[in-house]
């Protein structure tokens, strides 16, 4: 079985370190499990979500995009179980004040002794559970009545289906398609926490693949394959992942078939993705409820409601995915360095342009030319302050492939050294050549050196 050695904590400590991710609210003293993005943080999310846009949207024919709002209808939460049945089993305990998953209760801590469980401690006093519903409620337009109640989207899939027939006609397309819909969605966690594993507020990349019921279960295992290669394009290693198909009784009440990708994250096996066959639930659900009918009609006449194999999964888990599968401490010569070895085409920076001696005005034009040039086609960074050992580092935390050095050579040659972070090879370059050097690397297959 594959182990993982890395901590949350050295994870939430790197990233607030490094400026990717810090507790939000901090000056009024935080909400509890919300989380701000900082320059770092921002830079890999828009990589994450451009590589799956790519994978998804861009290099396919048969799947196109789209943005719905984050307020729906509240009848579409109605017609799609939400409203009845988008609950976790909640339990109070009267005496801690804590409330706790009843299905969890093994994972969770007694507020007097957290070395015991919910209800094991002799002054525990807890309720029965309780349905809970996840949905946040917001109310529309001025008036305070039931008749205003909304809610935020606990998903971005609703929003996709409500527009099937839109799709259908306006981009001209028959089974199998797909729709595809990055955005925030919001659940009202009862139990948030581990980072940004589970959070109230994470934005979704999810994607609805309408079929021909017969080719269902066809799909399904495609949609499986296609995900688990996208992760491993992108660096994760194959150890850190694995399918688990779920038994029938722990499926959502809409599906007839779901496997998770897992991954390993520093508390376990846990849901990265779910790939699911969610049949003709949501078209129907929706036709019943609208009255408008959502079934293909083809140039036959022959009609159906496809069914709808459905990759879902949110960036929040992807970014720790990936920080954990990066996150590396190791000695070189005297000296402890922690690196981030992420894939370089998830890196927040691509390269960073040194100059050496930054206050040598030969070198720092050199070096602040070349950055110039990178800057237009990749994110760069220049960085012309402290020893060029710490300048360094800085870069090997924040993940960053590659750096460029122009030194005192570089006045007599007009070559720069390249370093890599995972190897600490150097090399030197003409300058004029880094440009097309740089691009040729972003191109090259990349593997993990973590065993
Ligand atoms: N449309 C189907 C759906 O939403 P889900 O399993 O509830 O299914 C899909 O969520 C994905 O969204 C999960 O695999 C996970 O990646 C992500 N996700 C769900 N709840 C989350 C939370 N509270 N925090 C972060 N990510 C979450």
């Amino acid at each position: 079985m594959a182990e993982t050695h890395v901590t949350m904590d050295k994870i939430v400590s790197l990233c607030r370190r490094r400026g990717f991710v810090f507790p939000s609210s901090e000056i009024y003293g935080g909400l509890g499990s919300t989380y701000d993005y900082g320059h770092y943080g921002v830079l890999m999310k828009n990589h994450i979500r451009s590589w799956w846009l790519r994978a998804m949207v861009q290099e396919r024919d048969d799947i196109v995009a789209i943005d719905s709002a984050v307020i729906l209808n509240p009848a579409v939460w109605e017609a799609s179980g939400h409203v009845a049945g988008f609950s976790d089993p909640l339990i109070d305990c009267r005496t801690c004040k804590l409330r706790f998953r009843a299905d969890r209760l093994e994972d969770a801590q007694c507020g007097r002794k957290p070395s015991k469980r919910p209800g094991e401690h002799s002054e525990c006093d807890l309720t029965a559970p309780r349905q809970f519903n996840l949905m946040f409620e917001t109310r529309v337009g001025a008036m305070e009545d039931a008749s205003s109640t909304a809610y935020l989207r606990p998903e971005t899939a609703q929003g996709i289906f409500i527009n099937f027939k839109n799709v259908l006609q306006l981009a001209r397309r028959k089974p199998p398609f797909g729709i595809a819909q990055i955005g925030k969605s919001f659940r009202n966690e009862i139990t948030p926490g581990n980072f940004l594993f589970r959070v109230r507020e994470f934005e979704q990349m999810e994607m609805e693949f309408f079929v021909p019921p017969d080719e269902a279960e066809t799909w399904y295992r495609y949609w499986i394959e296609q995900r688990l290669n996208w992760y491993l394009s992108l660096g994760l290693r194959e150890s850190m992942l694995r399918v688990r198909e779920h038994a029938a009784a722990e499926r959502s009440h809409y599906s007839s078939g779901t496997s998770d990708i897992e991954y390993l994250y520093p508390i376990g096996w846990q849901e990265l993705e779910g790939v699911a066959n969610r049949g003709d639930f949501d078209l129907t659900q929706h036709t019943k409820s609208s009255g408008t009918k959502l079934e293909f009609v083809g140039q036959e006449g022959e009609r159906y409601t496809p069914y709808v194999i459905e990759p879902a999964v949110s960036i929040e888990r992807i970014f720790v995915a990936m920080l954990c599968d990066a996150y590396d401490e190791e000695v070189v010569g005297e000296r402890e360095r922690t690196v981030l070895r992420l894939h370089p085409l998830v890196a927040p920076v691509k390269a960073a342009v040194l100059p050496l001696i930054p206050r040598d005005e030969g070198i720092a034009s050199r070096a602040r030319a070349l950055f110039e040039q990178l800057r237009k086609r990749h994110t760069v960074e220049y960085d012309d302050s402290g020893q060029i050992g710490r300048r360094y580092r800085r870069q090997d935390e924040i993940g960053t492939p590659w750096a460029f050095t122009a030194d005192e050579q570089t006045l007599e040659d007009e070559t720069v050294t390249v370093r890599d972070r995972d190897s600490l090879a150097q090399e030197r370059l003409p300058i004029a050549e880094v440009a097309s050097w740089l691009d040729a690397a972003l191109e090259r297959p990349w593997r993990s050196p973590k065993p």
